[in-house]
């Protein structure tokens, strides 16, 4: 695992959209996986700055879901979604044809989360896939306890992550239970997997993935296991290292 540790979020956004145009211009239909939450907006922006200003082509990339909460209404502004497509996919120039996630508003969601898993496969896996990190340890939406080998399923989740999550909900009861997200199993089949933390809050966190031993209670500790990880965090998210 290669850790970086950057200034502040803005530089670690510019890092991470460097190594996107790199993979980009290399292989112009590269698979992104993209993350949602506030952390990841940083890359979003550098990455728009460069298409604006000429210097990347991005019209040939895909684009595809980490996860997605179930039970949200189609179109609802805080479906991932949505996220996606106002964070990422208009601010690069891209249309929907582009992009893919599992349906959370499926009506047999066990089936949806299979059908995207083998989805990704038959795109041929991800390329690059961006993360995130619950302040309890979690991947995507994988809780503390997830199998290390999970594949894409609903999932329950914490009472913690439904807090973090409210403010983008006008109320916590509004934020959903359920949602799909790749497994674990499924995150570590992406050829680079790049996580970004940022501020004090995620510092034990990043500290237990990075530092403490490989386990269930800390989901996102299996970045130990992948071949190329990379760990990009400003100084306040170092703090425990
Ligand atoms: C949600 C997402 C994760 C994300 C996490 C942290 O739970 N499912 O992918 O990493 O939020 O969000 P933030 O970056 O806003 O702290």
């Amino acid at each position: 695992m290669e850790i970086v540790i950057v200034p502040d979020a803005a530089a670690g956004g510019e890092l991470i959209a460097s190594a996107m145009a790199e993979l980009v211009t290399r292989k112009p239909d590269a698979l992104l996986g993209v993350a949602t939450g506030s952390t990841p907006l940083p890359i979003y922006q550098a990455l728009a700055a460069k298409v604006r200003g000429g210097a990347l082509d991005v019209s040939r990339a895909r684009v595809c879901q980490l996860d997605e909460y179930v039970g949200l209404p189609t179109g609802h502004p805080e479906s991932y979604r949505s996220v996606v497509l106002r964070e990422v996919i208009e601010p690069l120039g891209l249309t929907e044809a582009s992009f893919f996630g599992p349906d959370g508003a499926a009506e047999d969601v066990a089936a949806e989360a299979i059908a995207y898993d083998h989805a990704l496969a038959a795109a041929g896996g991800v390329d690059l896939q961006l993360l995130g990190i619950g302040t309890d340890g979690h991947i995507g939406f994988n809780e503390p306890c997830s199998s290390l080998a999970s594949r894409t399923r609903i999932k329950t989740l914490t009472q913690q992550t439904r807090v973090d999550n409210a403010r983008f909900f006008d109320s916590l009861d509004e934020v959903p239970h359920h949602v799909i997200t790749q497994g674990i199993g499924t995150i570590l089949e992406a050829r680079h997997l790049v996580l970004l933390a940022t501020g004090e809050a995620k510092a034990d966190a990043v500290a237990a993935t990075v530092e403490g031993p490989l386990s269930a209670l800390v989901p996102a500790s299996a970045l130990q296991l992948h071949p190329h990880a990379t760990v990009v965090v400003d100084e306040a998210a170092a703090s425990g290292l």
